[in-house]
């Protein structure tokens, strides 16, 4: 039983740990991987942080994760000056845009199309993917016609003005021994997961891929549990980066698993990522970068080389976070 000077005690010690924590509010704002908060949405690079206001209108109006991860990339993927999502991407070697994208529920329902042309949402494609078909990754020819079956408009085939510059310039050198580049700002997919109100979680991740890829060239943003993947009981995780190097780990699934395993959000990315050190033997060519939120709102990252950021939008703000990494 609780007798009164017991009540006392414990209201002091109470107190003393709230003045303790509200000394401390600065620095644990930015250690927010710590700080859980619901909703919250994290997204890659500095584009995140746009994308994190499209999808926090919907999060803070009590809306679904599903929906607000939905139209948080959409706003990059309309965004015809980003040279890595969307119609305004770098055109692979051939100077076609070809987009792949990817998108998961708190069911585990999910969808994705790859190497699709002249649609300017792909994320919204692979969402109809996965709620109006049997299928998860619908690619190529048979996902434009999906798209234009379902409502979505045939974009004109032309390259931007500063996609045009760029490729023109990469003839000129004609590289013919392709090799990718490696960390350049605002360069990469957006990843996004976020959680909603009601604690749910969901993820999308779009991409116009490498630039100069080889027509055909599919990444880690369309396969599910490599570019992204969801688990409602656990976490959701994201990568941006070189998607071959993705790929061979099933990154994304790899940080679910290891949250799974009673790691943190930062600690589960910062695992995937020496794993991928152990099975790409050229890791030090290339960027890759994990985000991860898990089941308490908690979020981390954790990436290969310097410079990976990403951007954090909760109750406090939406703020560019840098992520710590590996090659030191
Ligand atoms: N992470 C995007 C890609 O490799 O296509």
């Amino acid at each position: 039983m609780t007798t009164r000077r017991n009540f006392l005690k414990l209201s002091a010690l109470v107190g003393s740990l709230f003045a303790f924590n509200k000394s401390k509010a600065v620095t644990l704002v930015e250690q927010s991987s710590k700080v859980a908060r619901k909703p919250i949405v994290i997204s890659t690079w500095k584009h995140g942080l746009a994308a994190n206001d499209g999808a926090w209108k919907i999060l803070s109006a009590n809306g679904a994760a599903l929906d607000a991860v939905e139209k948080g990339v959409m706003v990059t993927e309309d965004d015809l000056t980003n040279l890595s999502v969307g119609l305004g991407g770098l055109p692979d070697r051939d100077g076609n845009v070809t987009l792949d994208a990817s998108i998961m529920d708190e069911k585990g329902r999910c969808g994705g199309v790859a190497f699709l042309e002249r649609i300017k949402h792909p994320v919204s494609v692979a969402r109809m993917v996965m709620e109006k078909t049997p299928h998860v990754l619908i690619v190529g020819s048979g996902a434009q016609k999906f798209a234009l079956e379902n409502g979505f408009k045939l974009e004109p085939k032309k390259l931007t003005a500063e996609a045009e510059k760029a490729y023109k310039e990469w003839l000129k050198k004609n590289e013919a021994d392709f090799k990718p580049s490696m960390n350049i700002e605002n360069h990469d997919t957006i990843g996004m997961v976020a959680m909603d109100m009601s604690g749910n979680l969901s993820g999308s991740c779009t991409t116009s891929g490498l630039a100069y890829k080889i027509n055909g060239r599919v990444g880690d943003s369309p396969i599910i549990g490599a570019g992204m993947y969801v688990d409602n009981e656990v976490g959701a995780a994201c990568a941006t980066g070189v998607g071959e190097t993705v790929l061979r780990i099933c990154g994304s699934y790899l940080v679910v698993e290891l949250m799974r395993q009673g790691l943190s959000p930062k600690d589960a990315c910062k695992k995937a990522i020496e794993r991928l050190v152990a099975k790409n033997p050229n890791y030090k060519e290339v960027q890759v970068g994990f985000l991860a939120i898990n089941k308490k709102g908690e979020h981390g990252a954790f990436a290969l080389q310097k410079g990976f950021n990403y951007a954090l939008a909760d109750d406090t703000g939406n703020k560019l976070y840098d992520s710590e990494y590996f090659c030191k």
